[in-house]
């Protein structure tokens, strides 16, 4: 419709026009020649809307047309059966060691990926080297496929790929957006748009009526922090039995990716509420040990899950948890300012292991996904995996309260340096590997 319509303006007005001209100049010699060109006008515009409808009629566009360079794209789509070869379904991808690769990596270039936000564009937020971008993640038993988009956009066709949680997952919905996108042709990407309503942000590549979407709740139950704009509460206060107002948002989506972690990770005790809903104003609550309200948390999750998913349509997936690089001594450089000066990953197995996350979260999550017994969910374990990545990290190269570092934040990594979230192309591109792997191996 949209290219038919272009079409015919290109090709099909001045014809009509010109005609016309000659038939009004014929018979009104002396008009004067504003009302001749105004005639010309209305004539004109009469005549292309007659073309317009007739156009949108007609099933075969005119050779030559824009429209026939947008088929070639799509023919491009179609032509190219690729395979790339997969790893046995039980290869280990989670333990391996990182592989400078230049090559192969990054998988699309920062650049390039129109929709990266601010957060996440190191380089262009000035960060000077980029070895950070060129790792490659190996198996220690295996290797992981090949990433070609077009093999992963196959799979998206007409389906709904969601993530949800908290603000990495955010960063690893970026990454996939722009894996996907490396897929379609740039004059074709402008077609592909972002919505966001509420919680619910979604990117959705037309080409392939495919969408991939991040719902943000970083409890992934009901919590005070759920408003996406404004969530820095600093009293955090959860429900760990309510779950449908968020997982209403998550029916019958094909691909969900859940997590659920950093916002535990202030205090050992969390605030839970012993009201019903925080719609009716209810503010009593009870502290409770993290782990204690993390295991309700996660079975309230499950059950949902086991309850709500049809197997045979949804693969399910959570990430365990991002590990954070804010302690220089703990991978031995006491010069270091937390991650801000890094820019190779650790090399040494025993001294990643040593970077601090909670073990207690990580075993409840691991047995949680485990226990399920209808709905398999795929547990995806890069959390010792990322442990190594202190040099991945957007440090004092983003945005605070949505504004890009001033040069006197940028020149204090002592204090403004975030080493929670990834640049991208980096880190996350790697966890959506490991995705990419597992839809090629199981759809
Ligand atoms: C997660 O991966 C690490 C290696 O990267 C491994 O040592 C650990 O056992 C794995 N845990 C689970 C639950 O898969
Ligand atoms: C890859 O890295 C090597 C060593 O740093 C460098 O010489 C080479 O030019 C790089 N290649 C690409 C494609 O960036
Ligand atoms: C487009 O995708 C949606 C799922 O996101 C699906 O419900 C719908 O049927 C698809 N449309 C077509 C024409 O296949
Ligand atoms: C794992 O879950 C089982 C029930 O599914 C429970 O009995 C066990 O205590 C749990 N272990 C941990 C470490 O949470």
């Amino acid at each position: 419709m949209e290219a038919g319509q272009q079409r015919s303006r290109k090709d099909g007005t001045p014809a009509p026009t010109e005609a016309m001209k000659l038939h009004i100049l014929g018979k009104n010699i002396n008009i004067p020649v504003f009302v001749v060109v105004l005639s010309i006008f209305l004539l004109g515009v009469l005549v292309y809307n007659e073309h317009v409808k007739s156009i949108t009629e007609f099933p075969f566009p005119w050779p030559g047309s824009h429209w026939m360079t947008d088929t070639t794209d799509l023919t491009i789509y179609e032509e190219e059966e690729e395979e790339v070869e997969l790893p046995p379904r039980e290869c280990d991808l989670f333990t391996g060691n990182w592989v400078f690769d230049n090559e192969t990596h990054p998988l699309y270039k920062e650049d390039e990926c129109e929709s990266l936000t601010e957060q996440v564009t190191c380089m262009r937020n000035g960060r000077k080297d980029s070895m950070y971008q060129s790792w490659r993640w190996q198996p220690k038993d295996c290797s992981l496929p090949k990433y070609k988009p077009r093999l992963l956009l196959k799979r998206l066709r007409n389906k709904r790929l969601m993530f949800v949680g908290d603000s990495l997952n955010r960063n690893q919905w970026e990454s996939m957006i722009c894996l996907a996108q490396s897929g379609i042709p740039k004059a074709r990407r402008k077609r592909n748009v972002l919505m966001k309503t509420g919680s619910l942000s979604v990117f959705r590549i037309k080409d392939y009526n495919a969408t991939i979407e991040f719902y943000w709740a970083p409890f992934l139950v009901e919590s005070n922090a759920d408003n996406p704009d404004m969530h820095s509460v600093p009293d955090r206060i959860i429900m760990p039995e309510s779950i449908y107002k968020h997982a209403v948002n998550w029916v019958s989506v094909d691909f969900l990716i859940f997590n659920t972690y950093i916002w535990w990770m202030n205090s050992p005790t969390i605030k839970v509420s012993r009201g019903e809903s925080f719609d009716e104003g209810s503010t009593d609550y009870e502290e409770i040990d993290q782990p204690v309200a993390y295991e309700r948390v996660l079975r309230s999750w499950s059950e949902w899950v086991e309850r709500n998913v049809d197997p045979r349509r949804t693969q399910v997936f959570f990430n365990s948890m991002s590990p954070l690089h804010f302690n220089s001594l703990n991978w031995g450089d006491p010069n270091g300012i937390k991650c801000s000066k890094e820019t190779t990953p650790i090399h040494d197995a025993s001294t990643a292991m040593g970077i601090g996350t909670d073990r207690r979260l990580f075993a409840i999550a691991e047995n949680v996904t485990r226990s399920s017994a209808r709905v398999p969910v795929h547990f995806i374990n890069i959390t010792a995996l990322s442990k190594y990545r202190k040099d991945a990290h957007t440090s004092v190269y983003t945005v605070r309260q949505g504004k890009r570092l001033t040069p006197a934040q940028m020149a204090d990594p002592r204090t403004f340096a975030d080493c929670i979230h990834w640049c991208l192309p980096g880190l996350p591109d790697t966890w959506n590997e490991l995705i990419y792997a597992h839809i090629l191996s199981y759809s």
